[in-house]
C-alpha cells in the first residue's frame, strides 16, 4: 500500500479534496493508495476534525514547542514516518502548511514531497499572493502544485490552474476563485504521481 501523508495548518480543504477524491476515485482499490494521517502543526486547524470525520488518522506536532526549526522537522518526520510501515510514506502532500522546512526535512522525503501555492508561479512566491497579484494589476491568476525543493516555492511544476482576475476582486474573492481550481488540481496531480511510482513505500 502507498501511503500519503497530509500536512496542514488551517482549514484543511485542499486535503479534504484529495481525501473525497480518494474515495470517489477508489484509489486503494484501484492505485493500492490510501491517505493515511493528516499531520498539523496548529493544534486548532479545522482540517483535523474535518479528517477525523473522514476517518482518518491525525496527529500534531506543535512548532511552538520546539526551541529550532531542525527540532521541529525532526518531531514532523517521526511523526510522519510512523504511518509508513515501511519507513517513509510514498508521498507527503502540503496542503496550507504554513511552515518553511529545513534542507534536511526536504533531503529525507526527496522526490516524495509536494505543494500546493496559490500563485502561478514562479510569479509571487511567499505569503499574500492575491493581494500582490491585484496590486500588479494581473489580469489573470491561479494556483500551482509543485515539488518542494529547499528553495521556497520553487520547485517543478507538476500543475496549473488560472482564474481571471475581476476588476471588483479583493484578496478574499480572488482567493476563493482560486480555491475552487486548487480542489481540482491537487486531488488530480497527487493521482498521477501516485501512478507514476508503481513501486514506492
Ligand atoms: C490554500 O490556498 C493554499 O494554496 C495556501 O493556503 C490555502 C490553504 O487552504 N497555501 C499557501 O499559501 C502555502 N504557502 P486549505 O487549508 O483550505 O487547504
Amino acid at each position: 500500500m502507498k501511503h500519503i501523508v497530509i500536512l496542514i495548518s488551517g482549514a484543511g480543504s485542499n486535503m479534504a479534496a484529495i481525501v473525497r477524491a480518494a474515495k470517489r476515485e477508489q484509489w486503494a482499490e484501484r492505485m493500492g493508495a490510501r491517505v493515511a494521517a493528516v499531520i498539523s502543526n496548529r493544534p486548532g486547524a479545522a482540517g483535523l476534525e474535518a479528517a477525523r470525520q473522514a476517518g482518518i488518522a491525525t496527529a500534531v506536532v506543535d512548532h511552538t514547542a520546539y526551541a529550532s526549526r531542525e527540532a521541529f522537522d525532526a518531531a514532523l518526520m517521526a511523526a510522519i514516518d510512523a504511518h509508513a510501515p515501511g519507513g517513509r510514506p510514498a508521498l507527503v502532500a502540503l496542503a496550507g502548511f504554513m511552515r518553511i522546512l529545513t534542507p534536511g526535512f526536504v533531503a529525507h522525503y526527496a522526490g516524495r514531497l509536494v505543494n500546493i501555492h496559490p500563485s502561478l508561479l514562479p510569479a509571487f512566491p511567499g505569503l499574500n499572493t492575491h493581494q500582490r497579484a491585484i496590486d500588479m494589476g494581473c489580469r489573470f491568476a491561479g494556483a500551482t502544485v509543485h515539488r518542494v525543493t529547499a528553495e521556497l516555492d520553487h520547485g517543478d511544476i507538476l500543475a496549473q490552474a488560472v482564474v481571471p482576475v475581476l476588476p471588483d476582486d479583493t484578496a478574499d474573492t480572488l482567493a476563493a476563485r482560486v480555491l475552487t481550481q486548487e480542489h481540482l488540481i491537487y486531488p488530480r496531480a497527487v493521482a498521477a504521481l501516485l501512478r507514476a511510482r508503481p513501486n514506492a513505500a
